[in-house]
């Protein structure tokens, strides 16, 4: 343990990583996206700056008028986020209600777990915990165990994928404790995965195990009530891997597009493979949307591009110039864009698979634009059409959402399934525009709360495209969803800190978002600060509320307030909810959000800049507890808190890149996690439950 540990002291620490996440994971996860410009120059104009011009020129208007005439907007379209919601609670709680709820909201009892530094899934008092699935263990019957030092491109297409994610549960029609668990693997770190690996000389197997080690894996997990364990099986009639290799179908308005068009696929309705598998959701319907993210590093020679408009296209997406990182286009010429630009255009699609269907194409879907797709997740709204919430994973991009033309039919009886999986063909893709009701002076960039207590205000969703139909002037709808960026510029859209994980509480109807961080906010040259990205250099994140006016999912007004400024409690720059600061746990880097039966709020952080390990809290978002964020577990040294489910009996997180330190790689590991001694780390999900198989949080 010492040697471990003075180890671990000795490791060069590489410089320029700008927050807290290794560099290291910054090469692999996204390309070293935070290490370049935001590819975002657009110079749209902050909404919040025309109503600020507006108030100028009016003159005196108390920034109290403001909030006055603003609240008396949302009142007269009946909107809830107003101050008069008793149930928002927050900074004007009454003190009664505070003190009859404390600690005892529904769901989030239980003794947090403090900040470390270990190299262990830590969880609270009287909990206990078991991986399920970890990295090369098999998925489909006849995959070979897992040899580190034998890995093969055949094996890992029937084991389980590197760098897990987001992950689903869907329940197994007729059983009581089976579900079909889907795990995005979204990246591949090579360094370690290979011994030995030399990042200017990978050979052509070295780039095949990492093709099939991306995708996703539907693995038939089953709970056993007697041990609380959560239990993989090797399943021949579920589990499956999908593949970099595997064919996807190209559905919505922009299938066959002139755009998605290449040598290997001249219908541009059939692309091999999805990539950077981000978050997703669970449907309704019972099936997995998953988010291409951080598609641009596998690509390579940008700078070859010739055509001024293909190229501009590329660089709004941030493609880079030269050699990619894993120079995967020495063996596939797909992946070097001066043979194939288009190729680039058949990735950052949310993608559908049917867990319950094995022998279904999984399919991209253009409706929902084409971004660096963190996720997608869907609400039934009250007239039963569907509606996607999303976020474009990059400094000041976009938050977006997708109402569909088609309502919802109930019930998962095989015609209701195969209508509800066309939902997502056709409807309507907006982007959101956000506008703060306090005076721009009082939004300093210091983080300090505006004079009306709360980082708040109204916010729209503004149309795109619907189907054929392009909203947007000079862009034709094909151009809208497949240059989705492009198009969301030219409508004023708001720079947004880094949106990841936009998830509707389906209990309340108000959406969620993570917004992870983003240090250039407020650099030269770069977007400041407004009020929802009041930070300058915000480098711990911060955590969106979203109140539809109506409760109408299909709308297009909304309010919208801050519940957290992630960070420091002690730092005058963080807020939670209101909640006293003293009573809650640090948190740094929302990344995914999820909720849990009664409607708390959960969180996972990516890259926790406090310096200790990445975790997953709880928050209550109603009465006296709202913002009282309480540590649950931590992951792993180097690892990073993916892909929380929670139920009443367990909880389950992906536990992605752990040891992923700069300095480490298969040759030093500097993680053993989960199988100890002298193992290499190996990314894994983790269940977590009560030791005397008590439900979660009670
Ligand atoms: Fe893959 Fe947005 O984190
Ligand atoms: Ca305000
Ligand atoms: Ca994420």
């Amino acid at each position: 343990m010492s040697a471990r540990r003075e180890g671990r002291r000795l490791l060069p620490l590489l410089p320029n990583h700008p927050l807290g996440r290794a560099a290291v994971t910054c090469e692999y996860r996204c390309g070293n996206a935070c290490a370049h410009d935001a590819p975002n120059t657009s110079d749209n104009q902050y909404f919040g700056d025309v109503l600020d011009g507006v108030l100028s020129r009016r003159g005196m208007l108390r920034a109290g008028a403001v909030v006055a005439a603003v609240g008396a907007a949302a009142a007269t379209v009946g909107t809830g986020l107003a101050a008069a919601d008793p149930g928002q609670g927050g900074a004007a709680a009454p003190g009664a209600d505070r003190a009859r709820w404390w600690g005892r909201v529904p769901g989030v009892n239980f003794e947090p777990v403090a900040p470390n530094h270990r190299d262990d899934l830590v969880v609270p008092t009287g909990y206990t915990q078991g991986v399920v699935i970890r990295w090369g263990d098999p998925v489909v019957p006849g995959a070979p165990r897992f040899d580190f030092d034998n890995q093969t491109a055949e094996a890992q297409a029937q084991q389980f994928g590197f760098n897990n994610d987001f992950c689903g549960l869907v329940p197994v029609p007729g059983s009581w404790n089976r579900w079909l668990m889907v795990s995005n693997h979204e990246y591949t770190s090579e360094e370690f995965m290979f011994r030995g690996w030399d990042k200017n000389n990978p050979t052509e197997e070295q780039t095949r195990i990492a093709w099939a080690a991306h995708g996703q894996s539907v693995v038939l997990v089953e709970r056993d009530w007697r041990t609380g364990r959560l239990e993989a099986k090797v399943d021949g009639r579920y589990n499956r891997r999908i593949t970099l290799l595997t064919p996807f179908e190209v559905r919505g308005p922009a299938a066959g597009s002139q755009y998605l068009k290449t040598s290997a696929d001249p219908t541009g309705k059939r692309i091999l493979g999805t990539q950077n598998n981000c978050a997703g959701g669970v449907t309704p319907w019972g099936t997995i949307l998953s988010g291409e993210e951080n598609v641009n590093q596998y690509f390579a020679n940008v700078d070859k591009v010739t055509d001024p408009t293909a190229r501009a296209r590329l660089d709004r997406y941030g493609f880079p110039k030269g050699a990619s990182t894993r120079k995967w286009e020495r063996f596939d010429k797909r992946w070097d864009l001066a043979q194939e630009p288009n190729e680039a255009n058949r990735f950052g699609w949310v993608v559908e698979i049917d867990p319950l269907d094995p022998q279904s194409t999984p399919v991209k879907h253009t409706a929902l634009g084409r971004f660096k797709h963190e996720g997608a997740n869907v609400i039934i709204a009250r007239d039963n059409r569907v509606v996607a919430y999303m976020g474009d994973d990059e400094r000041f991009e976009y938050m977006y959402k997708f109402v569909s033309d088609e309502k919802y039919k109930p019930g998962q009886s095989k015609h209701a399934r195969e209508h509800n999986k066309r939902l997502l063909d056709s409807g309507t893709l907006y982007v959101a525009r956000f506008t703060g009701d306090s005076p721009a002076g009082e939004i300093d960039g210091s983080g300090k709360l505006p004079s009306d207590g709360e980082f708040d205000g109204r916010g729209e969703w503004i149309p795109l495209a619907h189907n054929d139909k392009s909203f947007v002037p000079g862009m034709t709808a094909e151009e809208v969803y497949v240059f989705t960026r492009f198009a969301a510029d030219k409508v004023g859209a708001t720079k947004m800190d880094r949106p990841e994980d936009v998830e509707p509480n389906l209990r309340t109807r108000r959406i969620y978002a993570a917004l992870t961080n983003n240090t250039r906010r407020g650099a030269a040259g770069q977007a400041g600060p407004d009020e929802p990205n009041p930070r300058n250099n915000n480098k711990h994140g911060h955590v969106l509320e979203i109140e539809e006016d109506r409760g109408d999912n299909t709308g297009t007004r909304f309010c919208w307030k801050l519940l957290l400024v992630c960070g420091d409690p002690q730092s005058p720059d963080t807020y939670f909810g209101g909640y006293d600061k003293s009573q809650v746990s640090p948190i740094s880097c929302p990344d995914n959000v999820a909720f849990d039966d009664y409607g708390n709020l959960w969180i996972s952080t990516d890259g926790n800049a406090l310096g200790s390990n990445d975790g997953l809290f709880a928050v209550p978002l109603e009465g006296g507890e709202r913002g009282h964020v309480k540590q649950f577990l931590t992951v792993p040294r180097g690892a990073e808190t993916c892909g929380p489910v929670i139920t009443d009996q367990f909880v389950l997180v992906s536990v992605q890149h752990p040891g992923e330190v700069d300095g480490a790689s298969a040759d030093n590991p500097i993680s053993h996690w989960p199988d100890g001694g002298t193992s290499q780390p190996r990314p894994a999900v983790v269940a977590v439950w009560k030791k005397n198989r008590g439900t979660i949080g009670n």
